[in-house]
């Protein structure tokens, strides 16, 4: 019989995808990155020398069943983090928090794990990062200087856990950041994806047989991965994203993976001098001042998971100087723009083809929600005529390539927040049944009817000599 692993074995990992080779190249036939393969050593195989392979230790297999329905959760004492992981921690549990350097994830833990331990747990904080100095500064600007967050500064896995270990149990573990932590274990620099997988797997493990909750902060690299960890993704229970567009100073952490609760949830803060605010009303912040509105300004009456949203869409027809037109979108899919340009020339004769067209998300926000196509469409439509929508109107509904204007889910709720912040009419599928008093729905049933209504008659176009049809 073969041994399996017999020696410790140099592997060669593309650090973009993670592809492991047998041998260097300049370049990854897997995702056809450039200078991407690093040698990497294998982690010592336990067995080594001894010819035997390991004799397995059997297990009990037990039920599905159990007693407590809910996992018991570990509030942090900062709601907007807290409803993101589904009301708080799970004991045992890891979580990945990912984000652009400089975004405010290190700020984000530290207000978390303040607001724990003043709720009296026991919180530790390692920075790989910041020195203690450093993060003690910090904490003393936002006002946390009193919280009893045990810190320390180590980027050791071994000496981490030996940490951890000793003493009184923790209840949550923040380590910032990830990238930063490297296992003696394997030859490999810090911040490769050995190291950061290796790590983050002892880490986590550790977690699940202590009961802590352990809060892995990863820097997201340009191509909007985290940095290595793909590879961490899969090893932890949540992976929340702290985004925000540089130059506004709204966050929003939103969770992309969570085995304990919702997706697709948001929290909203504010960068401000002494720390991050947390925003529990915000549609009112995105949606600003609308005293005087201008063509080309749609309201979206969205949803980010449970929690309405509204805001701003604002879209530029232009003439276009010479060369091909310029698209430019923000905080939007581009490829979404293309597709609406497109259904809104082929089915309500709106010929944008030769025209510079810009759009974008008033407040720095994403919006991932096909419902957004009306708003999107309407404020096209709007820019393209001259013509101004009236302001106290909210859109929502999605377009399918034939130009239909498809219903979306939650009507009410959307068009709940809307009534709340003082809209008195709503553009929305036709087939909504939603009973909002104080609001007057006018329905579409395709992109020929939102034409008609946004830009008062077909004829404002035509006259203008665009219509192609
Ligand atoms: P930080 O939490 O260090 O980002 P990350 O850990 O994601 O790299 O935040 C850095 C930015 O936040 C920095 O540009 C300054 C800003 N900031 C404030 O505006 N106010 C504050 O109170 C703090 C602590 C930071
Ligand atoms: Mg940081």
């Amino acid at each position: 019989m073969v041994p399996l692993m017999a020696r410790a074995q140099a592997n060669f990992v593309c650090q973009s995808c993670g592809t492991v080779s047998s041998k260097w190249s300049g370049k990854c036939e897997a995702c056809g990155g450039w200078n991407t393969i690093v040698e990497e050593g294998a982690r010592l195989p336990a067995g080594a020398g001894s010819r035997k392979p390991a004799r397995g230790r059997a297990f009990a297999l037990e039920d599905l069943k159990t007693e407590d329905d809910a996992p018991p959760r570990r509030i942090m004492g900062l709601p907007e983090f807290d409803r993101v992981c589904g009301g708080g921690l799970v004991p045992g549990s890891a979580l990945l928090v990912g984000g652009d350097p400089g975004v405010g994830k290190s700020t984000l833990i530290l207000q978390a794990l303040a607001a724990y331990a003043r709720l009296g747990g026991h919180a530790v904080y390692i920075s790989g990062e910041e020195a203690m100095a450093q993060v003690r500064l910090r904490a003393a600007r936002m006002g946390l200087g009193d919280a009893p967050v045990a810190l320390g500064s180590a980027t050791g896995v071994e000496d981490i856990l030996a940490t951890l270990e000793q003493g009184k149990p923790p209840g949550i573990v923040a380590i910032d950041s990830i990238q930063t932590i490297w296992t003696s274990a394997l030859e490999a620099a810090p911040g490769t994806i050995a190291q950061v997988r290796t790590a983050s797997f002892d880490l986590v493990r550790y977690a699940k047989a202590s009961g802590a909750a352990i809060i892995l902060v990863g820097h997201v690299t340009k191509d909007g991965q985290i940095a290595g960890p793909k590879a961490v993704e899969h090893l932890v229970d949540a992976v929340l994203y702290f985004e925000g567009e540089r130059g506004h100073h709204f966050r929003v952490l939103r969770a992309v993976k969570n085995r304990f609760g919702p997706t697709d949830e948001i929290g909203v803060f504010e960068m401000t001098g002494l720390g991050l605010a947390e925003v529990p009303n915000p549609s009112a912040l995105f949606l600003g001042d609308r005293s005087s509105v201008s063509p080309g300004a749609a309201v979206f009456a969205g949803l980010e998971g449970t929690r309405p949203l509204l805001v701003e869409v604002q879209a530029l027809v232009a003439a276009a100087g010479y060369g091909t037109p310029r698209r430019a979108v923000v905080g939007w899919d581009s490829g979404r723009l293309a597709m609406i340009l497109a259904v809104l020339e082929a089915r309500a004769g709106l010929g944008v083809s030769g025209n510079d067209v810009y759009l974008n998300i008033a407040g720095g926000l994403k919006v991932g929600e096909p419902a957004a196509d009306v708003a999107a469409a309407a404020a096209l439509i709007s820019s393209f005529a001259g013509r101004s929508l009236p302001r106290d109107c909210v859109y929502f509904g999605e377009i399918s390539l034939a130009g239909d204007v498809r219903a979306a889910p939650q009507a009410e709720l959307r068009l709940k927040e809307a009534v709340k912040l003082g809209f008195t009419r709503a553009i929305v599928p036709a087939g909504t049944n939603a009973d909002v008093k104080g609001l007057v729905l006018e329905s579409v049933k395709d992109v020929g009817e939102l034409a008609v209504l946004v830009a008062g008659e077909a004829q404002t176009m035509s006259q203008r000599g665009r219509v192609r049809s």
